[in-house]
């Protein structure tokens, strides 16, 4: 890796230290942004430097007990001290910037160029598949989540989300598991794709994580069947 880019890793990984924001999560986000950028048009400085700095203050948002740091924003603010430190010129600073303000799910600030389009696209693939399965359940230790939950949707959203909706704050963690996170928020990633590429992606995984929590279902409801103890 240059020598700069291996200077930006070393500066994200003294920063993180959630597993399923880690710097294999950064590298693998990295490597999908290369992939999704064959054939286009972009910057490859611009979207890689973005790419290995997008989550350097995703500590300090899980930090903050207040729940007022968005850390696209302020990953942004701390990467441009580490850009001018690179000798970065304004232009690109500001261009890999807005990549890091706008990959964000629910964010103020939406990708108006190629590089955070392709940045976001290739972020929200890696809560899908395989890997999605495994961070999902990392977050779940780390909350005190269930393995599953079967209470149906309309019932849990009315629940457990603050305004009963999609998208509302989880109320209590210990109420969720990663199958809800899949139903209300992973199975919708295609629809605010902006790249093709990543949305054939995208509905492969899916199609995978539908099968693995069908299962988990099964095993789950099996077993209250075989024991009769609940
Ligand atoms: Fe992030
Ligand atoms: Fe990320």
């Amino acid at each position: 890796m240059e020598q700069k880019y291996e200077k930006m890793k070393q500066r994200v990984e003294a920063e993180l230290s959630c597993s399923a924001h880690d710097m294999e999560h950064v590298l693998r986000v990295t490597d999908m942004c290369l992939y999704l950028a064959q054939g286009e048009s972009v910057d490859l400085d611009v979207l890689k430097s973005a790419a290995l700095l997008h989550d350097i203050a995703r500590v300090k948002e899980d930090e903050d007990k207040f729940r007022e740091t968005d850390h696209a924003l302020l990953g942004a603010k701390m990467a441009e001290e580490i850009l001018k430190e690179l000798c970065y010129p304004e232009e690109k600073r500001e261009r890999i910037k807005h990549c890091i303000a706008a990959h964000r799910f629910r964010s103020s600030c939406t990708p108006q160029t190629r590089e955070a389009q392709i940045l976001f696209d290739a972020d929200k693939l890696d809560v899908l598949g395989a890997v999605g399965v495994g961070r999902s359940f990392m977050v779940a230790g780390k909350y005190n989540e269930r393995v599953y939950v079967d209470t149906p949707l309309d019932a849990y959203l009315r629940e457990n989300a603050v305004g009963g909706t999609r998208l509302g704050r989880i109320k209590d963690f210990r109420k969720h598991a990663p199958n809800i996170e899949f139903e209300t928020k992973f199975k919708h990633i295609p629809d605010v794709l902006y790249t093709a590429k990543a949305r054939k992606i995208a509905k492969e995984r899916i199609d995978f994580m539908e099968n693995f929590f069908e299962q988990l279902r099964k095993e789950t409801g099996e077993m209250r069947i075989m024991t009769s103890i609940h």
